[in-house]
């Protein structure tokens, strides 16, 4: 299987080389940047990988660079300003495309703009393939289905401030002021901070209530896909959001490019769906593990892997549109991931 990761020369980038190289799959390297892309192999000890470059304003050139590959992975944010030409160059060449965006508006718009391009071409185009945005869609879905008519569901990414790149806060900063969406009787809408403002218990030991805000998730845009809900909408802890709000220019540059080790392994990623049917039940499920950056090359590549396997619907899809919930969870596990349904 040959998978072709865009942006390898970056953090997350690197990581799902690494682990397209793990999983023994055959990675093509695809980026802007030679002697980047060339360091970026040789720190995977894949001094054989192949390297094609080709940059964002040469789509012909990309298009080729992706052609002979079962899937692309891309991890070149923020994928506000770039995302775009890759989606396109990879449908063009015929492959299945993931990618590692946590842009809610970003995913939304490739989601409605490249639906019908994709399924002409045969291929099934999965955004937001990371330690939140697929988890919060599977679980949110596993949720939903304990009942039978879902009105309310809630999305939240509960872990603490953590490790953090520099390419996350590029990307946080990127999306800039831009409120939250909620999904309300079939229309989107902004979020307000206040109306979603409350305390949300945490689910496992040591956990208590804590204080969230609104926050623009991927699963607000993904969830409505294949739950039909009356109102979709997402959280995050308050500090975390106010951390997130508070970034400015300077402060993006400062942050290191890589997180440390010691800071990834100490860092807890913890994704909560709650479902209400309306008439008082209730369900909830929840995904949790460490290295959020880890897990997210993990969940990626595994994503590529079950699209070029062969079977999902082309299109463009949210994750439990097109992988089992369970199964994909159940994946991840050995990994060092953990989840749980109840309720319903
Ligand atoms: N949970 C989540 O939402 C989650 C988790 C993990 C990662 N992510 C996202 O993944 C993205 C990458 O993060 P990171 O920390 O890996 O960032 P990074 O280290 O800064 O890497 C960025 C990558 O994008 C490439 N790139 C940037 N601008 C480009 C352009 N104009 N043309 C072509 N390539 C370009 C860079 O290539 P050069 O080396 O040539 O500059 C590099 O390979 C971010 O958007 C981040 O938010 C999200």
């Amino acid at each position: 299987m040959r998978i072709a990761v865009h942006g390898a020369s970056g953090f997350t980038g690197g990581l799902v080389l690494a682990e397209v190289r793990r999983r023994g799959f055959t990675p093509v390297v695809v980026g802007r940047d030679e002697e980047r892309l060339r360091k970026a192999a040789a720190r995977t000890g894949g001094d054989d990988v192949e390297i094609r470059v080709a940059g964002l304003d040469a789509p012909a050139a990309l298009a080729g660079a992706f052609r002979d590959c079962d899937a692309v992975v891309n991890c070149a944010g923020p994928f506000t300003l770039w995302g775009e030409p890759v989606v396109r160059a990879a449908i063009a060449a015929g492959c299945h495309y993931v990618d590692t965006t946590g842009e809610q508006r970003y995913l939304r718009h490739v989601l409605d703009a490249f639906g019908g391009d994709a399924e002409r071409a045969g291929v099934t185009v999965v955004p937001g393939m990371t330690d939140d945005g697929a988890p919060g869609d599977l679980i949110a879905a596993l949720a939903a289905a304990r009942l039978g008519t879902v009105d309310d569901v809630l999305v939240a990414d509960l872990r603490l401030p953590g490790a953090a790149s520099r390419g996350t806060a590029r990307s946080m900063a990127a999306i800039g002021e831009g409120e939250p969406l909620e999904f309300r009787d079939g229309k989107w809408g902004v979020t307000s901070v206040d109306e979603a403002d409350r305390t949300l218990a945490v689910p496992g030991e040591g956990g208590g209530e804590v204080p969230v805000g609104s926050f623009p998730l991927p699963g607000v845009v993904t969830v409505p896909r294949h739950v039909r809900a009356r109102r979709v909408r997402s959280a995050i802890r308050a500090e975390v959001a106010a951390m997130f709000r508070g970034l400015t220019a300077d402060l993006v540059e400062s942050i290191p490019v890589e997180p440390d080790e010691a800071s990834r392994a100490a860092s807890r990623w913890l994704m909560l769906a709650e479902a209400a049917d309306g008439a008082g039940r209730t369900a909830r499920g929840w995904v949790t593990g460490t290295d959020p950056y880890g897990i997210t090359a993990v969940i990626a590549v595994e994503g590529a892997r079950r699209l070029a396997a062969g079977g999902a619907p082309a299109g463009t899809r949210a994750p439990a549109e097109v992988f089992d919930p369970a199964g994909f969870l159940d994946a991840l596990v050995p990994s060092g991931a953990a989840w749980q349904v109840e309720g319903g």
